[in-house]
């Protein structure tokens, strides 16, 4: 009952319409948190990282509803300040609540988010910005307390540009005392995405989406809407499907500007690219290319979330290509499963080798991920014969309904 099956071989053809960032609305809905009213969130995923972040909120006392892709969050009333292990445990991105409560309350309970199959995410670069902001951080085996009179601005220069670490402190920073500059900041455009909705209740940050963001302290922030921008990721993966099965496909709302460093590697393959302000086409009509080199890095580079998808898409590529992965540990997971439709590839420490085949064979594998499971189902649109993908809840972590979306794109692949 949590599977897809599909059978690869047809052309995609059509338009799709990309749904609401993941990654920019979960740190959205903990900013909500700061906001002593109501909040409406338009074009927000209906995922189940969402609704984890829904059910976490509500642990604290915050009213959510929906109507649609609209979200509205009331955190009038923040009645709690301690996140049960279980629901932290079942999404690393529970940690944006800490920042979050801080700024609220000044006080959280919670147990360690923990490492994940991609790799061990610890949180030390989060924990030490908000010592910095005078938070006391009291550590037992799984839980964590942290707590602070009043948060104090701070000038930090973070040592890797965390995308989470950087949310943080945004996120402490926006009703703490004076001005926080924050160095060597993550420059995602989720973050942007992140400071926008906060400047329309009323903060004052500058520099979003740069290295260096300053964020002057504000005494209160008031009720406000926002409109999720179209998600990146879900976007690259629609496009590198396209890449893997060829045909023409428009991604409608899909956000051009943030996705250059795939758009040049899918033109690279053999993909034609049309860019317009509704969104980014692409058509397919002849084998892809290999690419000799390819490496994951933080923005604008080759973003980490989109390695397994063109991974996917080189197993049937002419030539060789080397894929290097630099921010996750452990995110060749997907190899022996691709290995089991026929892919010639080989991993040495952080490099993939990859010689693309003429074509993969359907079988039989199991999504361990997000993005591992998505490239299974990239790899299942080229293969011969049907391939059944496992643990389809990984995949509906992030995709709003990716069988709905590729049906319609005329791909063989349901869900059962
Ligand atoms: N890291 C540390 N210490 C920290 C924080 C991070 O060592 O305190 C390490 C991590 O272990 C990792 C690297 O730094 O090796 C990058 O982590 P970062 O903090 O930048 O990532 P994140 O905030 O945990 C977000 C996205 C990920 C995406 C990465 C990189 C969300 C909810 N998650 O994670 O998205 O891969 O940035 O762009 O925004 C996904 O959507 O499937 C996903 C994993």
């Amino acid at each position: 009952m949590d599977s897809i099956h599909m059978y690869g071989g047809n052309f995609l053809r059509g338009e799709v319409k990309i749904q609401g960032s993941k990654n920019a609305v979960l740190p959205i809905m903990a900013a909500a948190l700061l906001i002593k009213g109501t909040c409406v969130i338009k074009n927000c995923p209906r995922i189940a990282d969402v609704y984890l972040m829904q059910n976490l909120l509500q642990e604290l006392g915050c009213l959510v509803t929906w109507s649609e892709n609209t979200v509205t969050i009331d955190a009038s009333n923040v009645i709690d300040s301690a996140m049960s292990g279980e629901s932290v445990s079942s999404m690393r991105s529970s940690v944006m609540l800490l920042g979050a409560m801080l700024g609220r309350i000044g006080e959280v309970f919670m147990a360690y988010p923990g490492g994940c199959v991609i790799g061990k995410r610890p949180i030390d670069l989060h924990l030490s910005a908000l010592k910095e902001m005078g938070v006391e951080i009291m550590e037992q085996e799984h839980f964590f307390t942290a707590k602070v009179g009043r948060l104090k601005a701070m000038d930090y220069t973070l040592p890797f540009p965390s995308v989470g670490a950087t949310e943080n402190i945004i996120l402490a920073a926006v009703l703490a005392e004076g001005t926080t500059t924050i160095r060597g900041a993550a420059k995602e455009p989720e973050i942007t995405a992140l400071c926008e909705f906060l400047r329309a209740a009323g903060a004052d940050i500058e520099g979003a989406g740069e290295q260096t963001v300053v964020i002057k302290g504000v005494k209160e922030l008031r009720e406000t809407r926002y409109t999720v921008p179209g998600d990146r990721i879900v976007a690259g993966t629609y496009l590198i499907g396209a890449l893997a099965a060829g045909g023409s496909i428009f991604l409608e709302k899909a956000p051009s500007e943030h996705m250059k460093a795939l758009l040049k590697p899918a033109a690279q393959m053999g993909g034609t690219i049309t860019i317009n302000k509704g969104g980014v086409g692409i058509d397919v009509i002849r084998r892809l290319e290999a690419i000799p080199y390819l490496k994951t890095e933080v923005y604008d580079g080759f973003p980490t979330d989109l390695q397994s998808p063109i991974m996917a898409a080189m197993a049937v590529a002419h030539g060789d290509s080397v894929l290097e992965e630099t921010i996750f540990e452990n995110r060749f997971r997907i190899v022996d499963e691709l290995r089991k439709m026929g892919a010639d590839i080989r991993t040495e420490k952080n490099k993939a080798y990859i010689s693309g085949i003429e074509r993969l064979k359907g079988a039989v594998v199991e999504a361990e991920e997000l993005r591992g499971g998505a490239a299974l189902v990239v790899a299942g649109l080229e293969a011969e014969g049907e391939t059944v993908i496992k643990n389809r809840h990984f995949i509906e972590r992030g995709y709003e309904d990716i069988c709905r979306d590729l049906r319609n794109l005329g791909a063989d692949i349901n869900i059962r």
